[in-house]
């Protein structure tokens, strides 16, 4: 497998120019990983995990500031997408766990991040269109 999960205009921008730069920025990083390196997937994983650090934390912020309503429901989607980051990369010192890193990096982290974009951001971005605009 040699395609990678790359920014696409048509699913990934929500019209935030915050939050669509931060999605930009993780896909960006993400491009970078050499899929066919298991030290590559390392390093940007844990790039991304520092990423996804701070793209969550101002999407957390936005969301107090405007009075998010499901202000609980998205952040818990947060905290564990990030334990799962950390759980990952915390294993990837055997070879074992570095192979389960390159699948959780290769199917489930692109999906989630769809999954998250479409359902929680998505909705998110309504709510704070709402004041911003
Ligand atoms: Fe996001
Ligand atoms: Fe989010």
């Amino acid at each position: 497998m040699n395609t990678i999960k790359e920014f696409n205009k048509s699913t990934h921008v929500l019209n935030h120019d915050q939050i669509d730069t931060l999605h930009k920025e993780f896909l960006d990083i993400y491009a970078n990983a050499n899929i066919n390196s298991l030290e590559s997937i390392i390093q940007i994983s844990k790039e991304l995990l520092i990423h996804s650090e701070k793209h969550f934390q101002e999407e957390e912020t936005l969301m107090e500031k405007y009075n998010y309503p499901t202000i609980k429901e998205h952040k818990d989607e947060h905290y564990k997408a990030l334990a799962e980051m950390e759980y990952f990369i915390k294993n990837s010192h055997s070879t074992f766990g570095k192979k389960m890193l390159k699948s959780y990096f290769i199917e489930k982290l692109p999906q989630w991040f769809d999954f998250h974009l479409a359902n929680m951001d998505s909705d998110l971005v309504c709510h704070l269109n709402k004041f911003e605009h």
